[in-house]
Parts: C-alpha cells; sequence; structure tokens
C-alpha cells in the first residue's frame, strides 16, 4: 500500500514537470508584442528647423557603433530596447501598453524618411503625451552614437 502511494506521487509529479515543460516555453515565446507595423503611422512632432537638418557629426566607426548599442541595449533604466526591442522592431517588452507604439527602427520605409536630427531631438526632449522620455541627461556624443545604433537597426546591419 505504502510503496503504491509512493508510486503515485512519483506519477503525479511528473506529469506535473511534464506540462511545465510545455507551459514554460510557450509563454516565454509570447513574452513580447508582435513587431509594429512597416511603414508606420508617424505623427511625431517636428523638430526646430535648424536642428531637424542637422547630420550626423559621427563617423560609423566601430567604437561608436559599440558605444551606440550599449547605450540601446543596457546602459540606460528603461533602456531603448525594453520599448522598441533589442532588434528596433518596436515590441519590446513594454511595448504592448503603449499607444502610440514605439517607432519601429527595424522599418527601414519608416526610418529613412527621418532625418538624423530629428531622431536626435526626440531622443533628447521625448514626445510629448506619448511614452517616448526624454533622456536630456545624455552627452551629445552619446545621443549621437544612439542615432548611428537606429541607422544600423534599419539596415539590418
Ligand atoms: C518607455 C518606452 C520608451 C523608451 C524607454 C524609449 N522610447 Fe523611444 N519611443 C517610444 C514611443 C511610444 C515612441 C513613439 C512616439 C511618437 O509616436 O511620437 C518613441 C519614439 C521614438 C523615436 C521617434 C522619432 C520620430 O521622429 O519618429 C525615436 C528616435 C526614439 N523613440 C528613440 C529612442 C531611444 C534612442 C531610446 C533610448 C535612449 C528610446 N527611444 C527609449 C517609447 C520609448
Amino acid at each position: 500500500m505504502k510503496q503504491r502511494a509512493y508510486i503515485v506521487g512519483i506519477r503525479s509529479g511528473l506529469a506535473l514537470l511534464l506540462a511545465l515543460l510545455v507551459v514554460l516555453p510557450g509563454q516565454t515565446a509570447h513574452r513580447n508584442p508582435p513587431a509594429a507595423e512597416c511603414p508606420q503611422p508617424r505623427f511625431t512632432g517636428r523638430a526646430p528647423e535648424a536642428v531637424y537638418n542637422q547630420v550626423n557629426p559621427l563617423k560609423a566607426s566601430r567604437s561608436n557603433r559599440r558605444a551606440g548599442r550599449e547605450l540601446y541595449e543596457e546602459a540606460l533604466q528603461p533602456a531603448c530596447a525594453d520599448c522598441h526591442g533589442d532588434s528596433g522592431e518596436g515590441n519590446g517588452p513594454l511595448a504592448s501598453q503603449f499607444e502610440p507604439q514605439p517607432r519601429n527602427f527595424a522599418c527601414a520605409e519608416t526610418v529613412n524618411g527621418i532625418p538624423d536630427g530629428q531622431l536626435y531631438w526626440i531622443v533628447r526632449n521625448g514626445s510629448p503625451g506619448t511614452a517616448m522620455p526624454p533622456f536630456d541627461f545624455l552627452e551629445d556624443e552619446e545621443i549621437w552614437q544612439l542615432v548611428l545604433h537606429l541607422r544600423a537597426l534599419a539596415n539590418h546591419d
């Protein structure tokens, strides 16, 4: 009798383990919302003319690009990637709660139409009335490094 109860215990333990193995990977796969539309509707305020027309003064050197990537993915709190997604698809773990949605940087059609100066301006000042926060504590150089990374995401390189 005792032994039997023990075996039943093992069997239900195994069943629970199996159920977890089936359920858990499914949950991680659904953690991020689907990628944002491409082209993506965009109603973001426009930078002042002088800034709008600025061209990124930094070279797309290996070190600038690495710095931009680190800032985007992990150096800040919240990180750009928390909203915009690691690959820039606008589907980071926080994205689904926001309307309008985070910009989809993986969409070249949208991003290629936005000048460097406009990207710079919104990173520094945020987009009022949306979830995009101002990152006004960053050095100019850091924002331009971020802009290099946004271009890299759009070009998928
Ligand atoms: C809390 C979420 C959140 C975080 C963190 C965040 N963004 Fe955004 N971002 C948004 C949303 C939402 C929009 C869309 C705003 C709009 O439609 O005007 C946006 C828009 C933008 C734009 C659009 C500019 C344009 O003119 O279309 C740029 C550039 C941008 N974000 C860069 C960044 C960078 C770089 C970081 C990190 C330094 C960052 N964002 C962090 C939510 C976020």
